[in-house]
């Protein structure tokens, strides 16, 4: 990749649509809030918990950010990791982020939904105010517990409905399908919530059906396993139902080899509305430039892509109509003025 392309994909105005904000969580965060709070880490040392961050797959990933997930107790807590976030998100030119976060990670520990929800909305109308940067959340359903788990928690979050956009569905997928939570996400289809789940990163390409057939939700994130299924791969397409691709994640968590192995581009070319994001950017090596500068060096993508990559992030947001239409603009004013230097037309 040349320098301007780099410029470009780091510069252009861009929305996150697959970020949980427990997977934001510095070793160093982590340590200063476990001091806090006075919670045990099986870890001595930032030095030793990065260490552990050597994943064979999906599960091996799950159980050390559950367990760094563990030092968030109170508020403030809450607050300061969805700070910090956002604080790096606008570095990186992020005009407006959807934050996944995993409730029940945390009220099965004791801590309350109200909290939660209280600390990270907290950050994001401050983060707004001083940085003009937007932000909503996105309840996530975890696949390893029950439906009747997940409607406790949907219970819980009710008193809170203003504080979230929408539910999403993640954790450990292979053997947990997306109709496990078909009654759920039927109500919160009622309730006016918008939907989203994972799929078809470790699970078969059935998972995306089923989360589109029997959930109805509007985006797949991760979806890359829709290529084994080419009347899945033309579907997207031809809805224009978008994926919500995290490249360094896959690659930590074996769905490929390496980044050249990756299908980004083949899901490009496919028509799919692709978008690029960081999952889980403390632990899998980097924010949502990071994945971007990651992918363009390792495939053949040029500033075209880059542009469509942009648009696409701002298009499969839950934005209002008035709100896509100017960041859009903001987009394309973007391009049009890099677009004359002679650098950048490959
Ligand atoms: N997949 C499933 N669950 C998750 C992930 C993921 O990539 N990140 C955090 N929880
Ligand atoms: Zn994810």
């Amino acid at each position: 990749m040349n320098t301007t392309l780099r410029e470009i994909v780091q510069a252009m105005p861009k929305a996150e649509l697959h970020i949980h904000i427990e997977g934001s969580l510095e070793p160093e965060l982590i340590f200063e809030l476990a001091g806090r709070n006075r919670v045990d880490l099986p870890y001595k040392s930032v030095e030793e918990l990065r260490r552990a961050y050597a994943f064979t797959d999906l599960q091996s990933f799950l159980d050390i950010y559950y367990a760094g997930a563990s030092v968030l107790l109170t508020e403030q807590d809450f607050y300061d990791m969805t700070r910090a976030y956002l604080e790096r998100a606008k570095a990186d030119n992020v005009l407006h982020a959807e934050i996944f976060f995993d409730p029940q990670t945390h009220t099965a520990r004791g801590v309350e939904f109200g909290t939660v929800i209280t600390g990270m909305h907290r950050a994001l109308r401050d983060a707004h105010a001083q940085w003009g940067i937007s932000a909503s959340l996105i309840l996530c359903f975890l696949r390893h517990l029950s439906e009747e788990e997940a409607f406790e928690t949907l219970e819980q979050a009710l008193p809170y409905r203003d504080k979230f956009i929408g539910v999403g569905l993640d954790s450990s997928e292979r053997g947990h399908p997306p109709e496990k939570f078909a009654r759920v996400f039927a109500r919160c289809k009622e309730l006016g919530l918008h939907l989203v789940a994972h799929a078809g990163e470790e699970g078969p390409p059935a998972y995306i059906t089923t989360a589109l057939d029997v959930l109805h939700v509007e985006r797949i994130d991760h979806g890359v396993r829709c290529l084994e299924d080419r009347g899945l791969t033309e579907r997207l397409a031809r809805q224009q139902t978008a994926l919500t691709v995290c490249p360094l994640s896959n690659i930590k968590l074996r769905v490929f080899d390496q980044m050249h192995d990756h299908n980004l581009l083949t899901l490009l070319d496919a028509g799919i509305a692709v978008t690029i994001n960081s999952d889980d950017p403390a632990y899998f090596g980097g924010y949502i430039n990071d994945n971007f500068i990651a992918t363009f060096e390792a495939l053949p993508l040029t500033v075209d892509h880059a542009r469509q990559l942009a648009r696409n992030s701002i298009s499969a947001s839950f934005l209002a109509p008035r709100a896509k239409e100017k960041y859009l603009g903001e987009i394309d004013a973007f391009f049009a003025n890099c677009g004359t230097a002679p650098a950048v037309a490959q």
